[in-house]
C-alpha cells in the first residue's frame, strides 16, 4: 500500500502527539499513545466529570452516554451492541470469561498454548484446578508456518476428545506472530470445541470481521493499537452463547440475558471512556486498521529485510505476510543474554525494546514501532544491529 510508505504522510500523523525527548522507542507495544487531540478531549471530560461529580454521571452517563458508547463501539466493531461489555483492560474481559465459562463437565478438557499471554495462562490453569477439569499444554513449533499452526491444534483436537475450551491469541505478545484465527477457530468449532480469543493485539492493527469470526467469547482492550486513553477494554460474547457465560460473582444488577452483568462490577474510567467518540473518529480519519496495519507492517519489514541477511540475527517470527503485523522479535545468536543485548542496544545506540520469552524460539527481544516511528528511525535500529551482532 503506498500510503504505508508515505513519509511525509506519516509525519504529519506523528506531528500529532507529543513524545517526551529521550531514546528511540521501538517499544510500543505495551500501550499507545495518545494524540494531542484525544488528550485534550480526555483532560476536559476529566475536569468535567470532577466538577460535575454525580449530577451527571447518575442522571446521563449511567442512564444514556454509557449506551452510546457502548452503541459507538460495537458500530466500529460491526456487532450488535448486546454482544459487547465494556471494561478495564483485556486482562479483566479474558479473566471474567474464563472464570464464569460454565459449560464444563467432570473429565473435560480446556487448552493453552506457549503463545497465549501469561495472564489467560494462568486463568486456564486456575480454571483446571478449581473445576477439577484437565489442563492441555501445547507448545508450537519454530519457525512457525500456517500449516504447523493449524496441524498443532489438529493433533491436540485430535490427541484430546474431551476438549471443551481453548484460549487462542490473535497475536502473540512474545514474538507478534498472528494466529491464522479463522481457520483454528473454524476446526475448533467442527468438534465443539469453544474458544476464548484474546484480541488485545489485533484490534486497530489487524482488520478483520469480528462478526464473521466462529469465535464466541473474545476479550479486548482499547490503549493499544486504538490509542484510546489507559484503563478500557471490552468483552464481547455471541449473542447465541451468552448462557454459557454466568454473570460475574453473582452480579444480580442485571438480567440474566444481558451481557452487562458479566463484565466485573467496578466503577470505570469514566472521563476514559467519553472520550472513546474521539479515538473512534480518529481511527476511521486515519483509514481504520487497513492503513494502520500496513504502516506498521511496513516499518516491521524495512528493518526485517535486512536483518534477515546479517549474520548473528536470527529474526524468529516468519516472512509470511498471514502470520505477521507490526511486531517481530529476534534473537543475537552470538550472544547468550539477550536482556544484556537489549541493554546495550538502548546504552549504546539509543534504542529502547523489551525481551520475551516463554515460547519455543527461546529468548529474544521484541521490536514494536509506532505511528511516531519514522523509516530514519528504522535505519537507526538496523544499523545498530548491525553494530552488535
Ligand atoms: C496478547 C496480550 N493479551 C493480553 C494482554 C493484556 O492486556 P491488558 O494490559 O489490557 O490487560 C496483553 C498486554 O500486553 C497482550 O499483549
Amino acid at each position: 500500500m503506498a500510503r504505508a510508505r508515505d513519509e511525509a504522510f506519516w509525519r504529519n500523523v506523528a506531528d500529532q502527539y507529543d513524545v517526551e525527548p529521550g531514546p528511540t522507542n521501538f517499544e510500543h507495544g505495551y500501550f499507545g499513545r495518545m494524540t494531542r487531540e484525544v488528550l485534550r478531549t480526555y483532560e476536559q471530560h476529566l475536569a468535567y466529570v470532577n466538577r460535575s461529580n454525580s449530577v451527571y454521571v447518575r442522571q446521563r452517563f449511567d442512564t444514556q452516554d454509557s449506551e452510546i458508547i457502548r452503541e459507538d463501539l460495537a458500530r466500529l466493531l460491526g456487532v450488535p451492541s448486546e454482544e459487547i461489555a465494556l471494561t478495564r483492560c483485556a486482562s479483566e474481559s479474558l479473566q471474567a470469561l474464563i472464570r464464569n465459562y460454565n459449560d464444563l463437565q467432570p473429565g473435560d478438557e480446556v487448552l493453552i498454548s506457549d503463545l497465549d499471554y501469561n495472564s489467560v495462562q494462568s486463568g486456564m490453569r486456575w480454571l483446571a484446578k478449581t473445576r477439577g477439569v484437565t489442563l492441555v499444554e501445547i507448545t508450537h513449533g519454530h519457525p512457525a508456518s500456517h500449516e504447523s499452526l493449524l496441524q498443532a491444534y489438529d493433533d491436540a483436537f485430535a490427541a484430546h476428545p474431551r476438549l471443551k475450551l481453548m484460549a487462542l491469541t490473535h497475536v502473540t505478545h512474545r514474538t507478534g506472530l498472528v494466529m491464522p484465527v479463522q481457520d483454528i477457530a473454524a476446526a475448533a468449532r467442527s468438534r465443539g470445541i469453544d474458544v476464548i480469543l484474546d484480541g488485545a493485539h489485533a484490534l486497530g492493527q489487524l482488520d478483520f470481521d469480528l462478526a464473521r469470526l466462529p469465535v464466541a467469547f473474545a476479550g479486548f482492550n482499547l490503549q493499544k493499537w486504538m490509542g484510546a486513553p489507559l484503563s478500557l477494554g471490552f468483552i464481547h460474547i455471541k449473542k447465541e452463547r451468552l448462557q454459557a457465560i454466568d454473570p460475574d460473582m453473582g452480579d444480580t444488577r442485571y438480567a440474566p440475558d444481558d451481557i452487562l452483568g458479566r463484565a466485573p462490577y467496578g466503577t470505570p474510567n469514566i472521563p476514559a471512556l467519553m472520550t472513546l467518540s474521539t479515538v473512534f473518529a480518529e481511527h476511521r480519519a486515519l483509514g481504520g486498521s487497513v492503513v494502520k496495519g500496513a504502516r506498521l507492517a511496513h516499518l516491521r519489514d524495512l528493518w526485517v529485510r535486512e536483518a534477515r541477511e546479517m549474520d548473528g540475527i536470527d529474526v524468529l517470527t516468519p516472512d509470511d505476510p498471514r502470520l505477521y503485523c507490526g511486531i517481530t522479535s529476534f534473537r543475537f545468536n552470538r550472544h547468550a543474554d539477550q536482556a544484556l543485548m537489549a541493554r546495550r542496544l538502548l546504552d549504546e545506540h539509543g534504542i529502547f525494546a523489551v525481551t520475551r520469552d516463554g515460547s519455543a524460539c527461546g529468548p529474544c527481544i521484541r521490536i514494536t514501532p509506532g505511528f511516531t516511528t519514522s523509516a530514519d528511525d528504522v535505519a537507526q535500529l538496523t544499523e545498530a544491529l548491525r553494530s552488535l551482532a
